[in-house]
């Protein structure tokens, strides 16, 4: 062999070894990338996605995900901010439960999203993760709010109570005493307007929204009357007593006690009015107190707190709200959305949660507790209120019944329809939906 020939040879074996080696590195290589991915994989944090309304995000910003982040930092809690109305809130769950594919993991879930997104096998079932002994330590109403047909679906996060509020200095200037019946709202109100001590006398929450029906509860409460009995579905929307409550809330616009504008307010456009000094009385939420009172507000040490009032003979009872949380039967992670339930649920979380933002607790002992007394002087008066409140009815077509109620009743209370017809077609269309 020449040796061009035998050079020629040699360069082909070495090409050949190169591109084998080079084949051969290659699957090193990806070897090596697809061994390592569940490393890199498992070094990123699990993120477990929840939405809530604008407001209640900032308490948990605050501190309690930073914390919980701090002890699991293999977790990264992400929240989505929604719309500020619970039912608008509820409408992006249910589309994304119903689509499918789902990016939520946790559920933060009013009190009466429950039962429909435990019927629609939207959840987990908690049943066995949780002792009889830790479920005692939460309030029973709130521990059966997270329940549906002897299931548990979500742990009570926090709970919530509809409450009077007054201007104590106002009503000792005047020499009343706080009052007991709708009859005394009125009164004081008028009063004081007269006597040029206020522009307005009293506010409430008058959009057609789930707040409206929060509300009127309350009112249809303290004049003993009734909206859906969830035993045995009969509905109470086209009794007397419920013409009653619609007549009490249309005599505060009609005397000029509250402003027009009610029937477009929401919370927090009535806890503005109110906060500005603008109003004697509001119903609303514990979490207006911390708010009013804070160091540039014109209300600070001048706010009295009490039950819903009623007529002579019956007792004024709260609406029952509140959050729990449940875990979404689509969640990828939920071994992880388990220990955050865990921790946000847990009384330390609470108690941090509650310093920060004026919520009512879910636990009973955080009432009474040093801390939160000290800051809050009024929880335990707020228990009480708490351990009366009245429920709305926890059925599975809540959302349903909820927005006849909220159409029919804005209707009224704009003067597009009597109370009476209102409420005959009210009553009716929840009788059908319910025998459906
Ligand atoms: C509060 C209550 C909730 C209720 C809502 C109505 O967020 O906690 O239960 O449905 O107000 O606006």
């Amino acid at each position: 062999m020449s040796k061009v020939k035998e050079i020629k040879q040699q360069q082909k074996v070495l090409q050949k070894l190169k591109s084998r080696t080079g084949i051969f590195f290659a699957i090193l290589l990806l070897g090596i990338i697809l061994l390592s991915i569940p490393q890199v994989l498992s070094q990123q944090p699990v993120v477990l996605n929840m939405l809530i309304t604008p407001p209640d995000a900032q308490p948990w910003r605050q501190g309690i995900i930073k914390d919980f982040e701090a002890k699991n930092p293999g977790i990264h809690i992400n929240l989505i901010e929604g719309p500020n109305a619970t039912n608008l809130l509820e409408d992006l769950y249910t589309s994304a439960f119903i689509l499918g594919d789902s990016p939520y993991d946790l559920v933060n879930m009013d009190v009466i999203w429950t039962p429909k997104f435990a019927a629609a096998g939207w959840l987990l079932d908690l049943s066995d993760r949780i002792t009889k002994q830790e479920l005692a330590a939460f309030s029973l109403k709130d521990v059966e709010g997270g329940r549906y047909e002897g299931k548990l679906y979500g742990i009570p996060m926090r709970s919530d109570v509809g409450v009077l509020y007054y201007r104590q200095d106002l009503l000792q200037q005047a020499n009343f005493q706080p009052p007991e019946t709708f009859e005394d709202l009125l009164k004081i109100s008028q009063a004081l307007q007269k006597q040029g001590k206020i522009n307005w006398g009293y506010v409430w929450q008058g959009r057609q929204y789930e707040g409206l029906n929060a509300m009127f509860v309350e009112v249809l409460k303290g004049f003993g009357g009734f909206w859906v009995n969830p035993n045995t579905l009969e509905v109470g929307l086209d009794k007397p007593e419920t013409l009653k409550a619609i007549a009490f809330l249309k005599e505060t616009i009609q005397e000029g006690i509250s402003p027009r504008g009610v029937t477009t307010y929401q919370e927090e456009e009535t806890r503005r009015f109110f906060q500005s000094g603008q109003a004697a009385f509001i119903r609303s939420w514990p979490y207006l107190w911390p708010l009013a009172n804070a160091e540039d507000s014109p209300l600070k040490g001048k706010i009295g707190i009490k039950p819903m009032v009623s007529v002579p003979d019956e007792s004024g009872g709260g609406c029952l709200g509140g959050w729990r949380l449940g875990i979404a039967k689509s969640s990828r992670h939920p071994k992880e959305a388990w220990k955050a339930v865990k921790y946000f649920t847990s009384e330390e979380a609470q108690r941090q949660f509650i310093l920060k933002a004026g919520f009512v607790p879910s636990r009973r002992s955080l009432f009474n507790d040093p801390q939160i007394v000290s800051k809050y002087p009024h929880y335990p008066q707020l228990l009480k209120i708490a351990d009366k409140a009245v429920l709305r009815p926890p059925i599975a077509q809540y959302a349903q019944v909820s927005d006849i109620l909220q159409r029919y009743l804005s209707a009224t209370l704009t003067n597009r329809i009597t109370p009476e017809r209102a409420m005959q077609a009210a009553a009716s269309e929840t009788r059908s939906l319910l025998r459906r």
